[in-house]
Order: C-alpha cells, then sequence, then structure tokens
C-alpha cells in the first residue's frame, strides 16, 4: 500500500480539474494536477504560517533562497548565485513576461502547453511555430525546419524541458545542438523546466539548459517551480533564474506594475518542498513510473491508439488520428474520461491523459479509455 493509494475526494473542492464535470461521471484526467496531498512537510510548514495569523506582503528569506540553492545544486548540479533569482507567482507569468521582453519574433515547437502559443499573441509579439519530428515513435527536434523558420527579426525561443506533451527528458545532445542555434542566431532562450523534478525513466537525468555552457547560461531564462513535483500548483510559487545582469533587468522591466508579490503561503511551501520532502519525491517517482507503464500497457493494446515513451512528467501523449473521429476529447467525455484536447496543443487527433492520480482511478479510466476505443 503506497500513501498513494488513498483517493481522496476533489470533487466539492475549489478543484478545476474536478470541478469541469461536476454532477457528470466523467473522470478529470486532463489539467496538470495531481490528485495526491502535498507532502508532510509541506503541510506542517503551511500550518505553522497559518498559526502565525498575519499574512502581510512577503518577500523571499535567506533560508528559502538557500533551500531553492541547495536543491538545484543536489539534483542538477546546477550553482546559481541568489541574485540571479527572479520569484514569480507562476511559470505562465514567466512565459508572457519573457515574451514581453522582447520586440521581436517569438519561436517554438508544436505540440506543446497552449500558453507557449497564447503568450506572444497576448504579448503581441509574432509567433513562428515548427513541428517536433516524431521519428521511429520517438520525439525530437527538426534542426533545419528550426533553421528555416528562423528569420533575422527572431529574438526568443521557447523550450519545454522536459516537454508537455511529449514527455521527452531533452538529452545534453540535443539541447547542446539547440545552444548552438541559439547562438548561431542571438536568440534569447526561455527554457520552462516546471517539470524538471518529474524524470520518470532511471536512466535520464533533468540538465538544466543554462549549465550547458556560460554561454548558453547568458542567453538564458530558466524558469522552474516547486509546484509540479510537490503537487502545490495552487500556491502560486516559481521563479526565474537569469544570470546575465542585462537580461534580468529587461525581464524586470516587463514585469513592472504587472505582476504581484509572491503569497507567504508559497514560499513557506516551496522552503521545506524543496529541502525537507526527499523521501516523498521518491516515492511519488516510483508510483508515478507504475502508473505510467499501466498507461502506456493499455494504450499499446488498443488498435487505433498510440503512443511514444514517457519519459517525463506525469502526462502520457496518445495518437487517435487511425480512429478518425470527429471530436476525440468529447467522444472520451461520452464514454466517462475526461482528456486534454490535443487540438489546444497545435495537434488535432491527439489526446493528453494525465497519470497523476491513485492506481483506482486510473484502472478505471484506463478500462473507460479501452471501451471508448472499442466503440470508436
Ligand atoms: C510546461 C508548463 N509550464 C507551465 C505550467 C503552469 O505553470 P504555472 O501554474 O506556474 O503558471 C504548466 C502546467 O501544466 C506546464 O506544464
Amino acid at each position: 500500500m503506497s500513501r498513494f493509494d488513498e483517493p481522496i475526494d476533489r470533487r466539492d473542492s475549489d478543484s478545476i480539474k474536478w470541478g469541469k464535470y461536476a454532477g457528470r461521471d466523467v473522470l478529470p484526467l486532463w489539467v496538470a494536477d495531481m490528485d495526491f496531498a502535498a507532502p508532510p512537510a509541506v503541510i506542517e510548514a503551511l500550518h505553522r504560517r497559518i498559526d502565525h495569523g498575519v499574512f502581510g506582503y512577503g518577500h523571499p528569506w535567506p533560508s528559502l533562497t538557500e533551500s531553492v540553492l541547495a536543491h538545484l545544486e543536489s539534483e542538477y548540479s546546477w550553482k546559481i548565485q541568489p541574485e540571479w533569482i527572479v520569484w514569480l507567482p507562476g511559470l505562465v507569468t514567466g512565459l508572457n513576461v519573457a515574451c514581453r521582453a522582447v520586440a521581436g519574433e517569438v519561436l517554438t515547437a508544436t505540440p506543446i502547453y497552449p500558453p507557449f502559443l497564447s503568450a506572444p499573441r497576448l504579448s503581441e509579439r509574432p509567433l513562428k511555430r515548427i513541428e517536433l519530428a516524431l521519428t521511429d515513435g520517438r520525439w525530437g527536434w527538426d534542426l533545419a525546419a528550426l533553421e528555416q523558420a528562423t528569420t533575422s527579426h527572431a529574438e526568443l525561443f521557447l523550450l519545454c524541458h522536459p516537454h508537455n506533451p511529449v514527455g521527452r527528458c531533452w538529452r545534453r545532445e540535443e539541447l547542446s545542438a539547440l545552444a548552438d542555434y541559439a547562438e548561431r542566431h542571438d536568440l534569447i532562450v526561455c527554457s520552462d523546466e516546471i517539470h524538471c523534478g518529474l524524470i520518470l525513466d532511471e536512466d535520464k537525468r533533468h540538465i538544466p539548459f543554462a549549465s550547458l555552457s556560460p554561454e548558453a547560461a547568458k542567453r538564458t531564462i530558466t524558469l522552474m517551480a516547486p509546484s509540479k513535483t510537490f503537487n502545490i500548483p495552487g500556491l502560486g510559487c516559481a521563479f526565474a533564474v537569469i544570470s546575465d545582469p542585462t537580461l534580468r533587468r529587461r525581464f524586470h522591466r516587463a514585469m513592472d506594475g504587472i505582476v504581484p508579490h509572491v503569497n507567504v503561503l508559497g514560499l513557506a511551501a516551496c522552503e521545506v518542498a524543496y529541502r525537507d520532502s526527499a523521501d516523498w519525491h521518491g516515492e511519488l517517482l516510483d508510483y508515478l513510473r507504475s502508473n505510467r507503464d499501466r498507461v502506456t500497457a493499455a494504450v499499446h493494446g488498443q488498435k487505433g491508439a498510440k503512443m511514444a515513451p514517457v519519459e517525463a512528467t506525469y502526462l502520457a501523449w496518445i495518437d487517435v488520428r487511425e480512429l478518425g473521429l470527429d471530436k476525440p476529447a468529447a467522444h472520451f467525455e461520452a464514454h466517462g474520461l475526461g482528456l486534454s484536447d490535443g487540438t489546444d496543443f497545435g495537434a488535432p487527433g491527439w489526446l493528453r491523459l494525465n497519470f497523476g492520480c491513485p492506481r483506482s482511478t486510473l484502472d478505471q479510466a484506463l478500462e473507460r479509455f479501452r471501451t471508448a476505443v472499442a466503440a470508436a
């Protein structure tokens, strides 16, 4: 019995994930949060902070910064300086601020987490997008397409690392090729590393893009948070790491007057999530690995459904184009399964399944998945 086996009823809570299907028998495996309680150390720290009773504006304190620095060094051998950190209420904020900090074109590759596509539009910056390549059942970069899409107006490259939704943990050679590309075109790289604590393959490690070389660091805005790994996204606490002072100033200027202080509960949770929750994190990765294997087996067992290996994240990216459905997400909803619609990620005919849930929920969802495929 794992602590993650215990179902927690979120039906009548504030959950966006569960609220979407209120009153309907639809299992929500869409939005990217997990149906698990946060680590005990986080819950205790929040209780202590609540008991203080005063909730004025807060700023980060030394032991919090120390916790972030120690975590990045021990997990990723990445040494950063305290002044490189820019606290943010969320990564989507960071993506939008990064777009507003540049004047030129923004580049990214689909399929991709939808705010990568909306942030340039909302910031009124032109977006150039290419497609990731799916070669022999494995996702990768089409560098030739990337080169071709890059004009002299290009200024910012949005990278998702590890990648939502395709689940790749980009390898050093792949990252180095992207760093060379950014160098050649003098691009700023905004590397969204929110899923970096969720590497499922035991033979792989997350390599922060900015840790590749001093040249890569100079042009990189890294976005990180404890939110996905420790399941606290509702606490709104994230940060950018920007080592270059000029780039950091540009980022700060784009935030001015728009981005609020980070809430004090998020900051309190962040410190202990990174410092005191390693056992919980290890158990979580074991649990997610076996959930991933169950999803993979279920999808591979179905004619008309395919997926590539999920190396990282708790998200499976499933190709159901062969089923020939007009509206795949609606079809699966009609069979009691709420998945994310690939169209929002720039890939109609695909679905994203969030397996960050107790096994009993997942098994029921996979049964519904099989029924829905059979009925297509
Ligand atoms: C790649 C990626 N970036 C950002 C976010 C959301 O970040 P935040 O809630 O901090 O805005 C998500 C959530 O699913 C994500 O997958």
